[in-house]
């Protein structure tokens, strides 16, 4: 059964490591039949939340930016990638703003597949638990959210050096598998 696959790409490197680990989850998922896009946050205009709580009384953010299409995106998925570069042992401020923001309609994604993909200079054990633990906190709060996935794109710094290594089949294939 065909999908529909929204990839959030959070690094600020276009073609950097998670966005080309985004790359091929696409690619995969595009080869098995699935409609998929990929967002690539840095692209879009997303403030982070004012806690102004404007949105309880029918979901609308006071801030008029570019969430209020991703939060969308969101809701019409199957499945939703995220992807993030490791920033001091968490998820990169583009990534956080989006998570935040869906504060405004986070009851309202209901049911969805998650995989994640994470990418970091360093090759420790431990370097992607406070990353993966800020994508599985978000994922705790939806109703009927299921981890699919997780992508580990380790020991890399410059952007590129992903290209070749084990992480990139290893998407190709989540994708392929979706
Ligand atoms: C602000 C910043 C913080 C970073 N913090 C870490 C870190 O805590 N641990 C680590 O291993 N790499 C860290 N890095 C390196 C990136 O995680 C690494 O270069 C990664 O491959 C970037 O992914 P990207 O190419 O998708 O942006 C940091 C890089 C930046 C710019």
């Amino acid at each position: 059964m065909s999908k529909k696959v929204l990839i959030l790409s959070g690094s600020p490197r276009k073609g950097g490591n998670s966005d080309l680990l985004c790359d091929e989850f696409l690619r995969g998922a595009q080869e098995t039949g699935n409609e998929v896009e990929k967002i690539f946050l840095r692209s879009k205009k997303v403030a982070p939340c004012n806690a102004c709580y404007f949105c309880k009384k029918d979901g609308k953010c006071a801030i008029q930016d570019d969430m209020g299409e991703i939060l969308d995106k969101m809701q019409a998925a199957d499945v939703i990638v995220m992807a993030s570069p490791v920033y001091f042992y968490s998820i990169d401020a583009q990534m956080k703003a989006v998570i935040d923001r869906s504060v405004a309609r986070w009851m309202d994604i209901p049911n969805k597949e998650f995989y994640y993909i994470m990418t970091a200079a360093e090759e420790s054990e431990t370097v992607m638990d406070c990353t993966l633990a800020c994508f599985r906190g978000f994922a705790a709060c939806l109703k009927g959210a299921k981890e699919k996935g997780v992508i580990y794109g380790k020991g890399v710094y410059e952007a590129g050096a992903i290209k070749g290594m084990p992480a990139m089949r290893e998407a190709y294939e989540m994708g392929k598998g979706v």
